[in-house]
């Protein structure tokens, strides 16, 4: 069923097979997943991956995230090992991506990787985008559906925010539900977390028994230390705003009703807070406030990721 912007649909049988064929043709498409909403083309061509990086406006030298469908589908392109199999069967599907080495074989194209020799890769876990994956037969490259270093969208109309009608199809697949990118973890070598998400170092560190590397590693994925996740307004951490033009990102309880502070979880609940950090900070943005102050949230569990985001924001 079409929504009223001619671009967005809603999932159906209809659109699933509408999706495949576009995907098949090399065209890019908006989907749902369960971390932020992705923007997905073919990763074994040349023509889609292009697409990706012109569109985003992204650098070529940050590479993608491979998304599958099952394990079958993923070792012709990637070398799976055993750290890799302990923390699949706990969270895959799920908001996780493997840094592994690629196969000598791999169709990948090499763009996806920004010609590293190795590859991110995934299992999204919403139901849309895994029946989608399910009927075609290459992986779909899919960084988030937002312009290079801009907010990751969580819902069809973020998407459509950014790339109006540049993309045919974008699938409705409601609001993503944690809201936050996938945690990557390097399995190249000793286990190492190159962007904290909602599966958190401790729980990673538990399942493979071993501790994590802090070494500052050279550095594998350059996209990763540029600014990132903004607003496009600045961000001040840390810090009550002074005047009544700043708007202020407050977390928890203590707070009292104010219109210009926009509380992330009165519950001083962290995944509630993660799940709403792009949500309003995009509310932020549109309602043309020129800074934003943050109140210092946790710095533990997904504490970590939101923390992460807001300052890289902040650069
Ligand atoms: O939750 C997510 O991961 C979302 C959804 C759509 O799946 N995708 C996403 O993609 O956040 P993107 O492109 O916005 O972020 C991909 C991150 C970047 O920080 C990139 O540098 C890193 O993954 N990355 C990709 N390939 C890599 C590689 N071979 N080695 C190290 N880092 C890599
Ligand atoms: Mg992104």
């Amino acid at each position: 069923m079409k929504n009223i912007y001619s671009n967005i649909y809603s999932f159906s049988k209809k659109t699933l097979k509408k999706t495949v064929k576009s995907l098949k043709q090399g065209n890019l498409v908006g989907l749902p997943t369960e971390t932020v909403y992705g923007l997905a083309g073919n990763a074994y061509s040349n023509h889609a991956v292009k697409k990706i990086f012109k569109l985003k406006k992204r650098p070529k030298r940050n590479p993608l995230i491979v998304h599958y469908c099952n394990l079958n589908d993923a070792q012709r392109d990637v070398l799976l090992n055993k750290n890799f199999f302990k923390l699949y069967k706990k969270f895959c599907p799920g908001p996780l991506t493997f840094v592994l080495k690629k196969a000598v074989n791999s169709k990948l194209n090499p763009l996806v990787t920004a010609n590293l020799n190795t590859v991110a890769i995934r299992f999204p876990k919403h139901k849309a985008t895994k029946l989608i994956l399910k009927s075609i037969n290459f992986p779909l490259a899919m960084p988030s559906a937002n312009l290079s270093s801009r907010l990751s969208p969580v819902q069809a109309l973020d998407v459509l925010e950014d790339f109006q009608n540049n993309l045919k199809i974008i699938i409705d697949g409601g609001k993503s539900k944690i809201g936050i990118e996938s945690t990557v973890v390097d399995l190249t070598g000793y286990p190492k977390i190159l962007r904290p998400g909602l599966v958190s170092s401790v729980e990673i560190k538990k399942v493979l028994g071993v501790n994590l590397s802090k070494k500052k590693s050279k550095i594998k994925s350059p996209g990763m230390l540029k600014k990132h996740y903004s607003p496009g307004i600045p961000i001040i951490m840390g810090r009550k705003p002074k005047n009544q033009e700043d708007a202020f990102i407050v977390f928890g309880k203590k707070y009292k009703k104010n219109k210009h502070y926009f509380n992330l979880s009165k519950n001083a609940d962290l995944k509630e807070a993660g799940s709403n950090l792009y949500k309003i900070m995009r509310k932020i943005k549109n309602k043309g406030y020129k800074r934003i102050f943050v109140e210092k949230i946790p710095n533990k569990d997904l504490g970590l990721a939101i923390n992460d985001r807001l300052s890289r924001a902040s650069k």
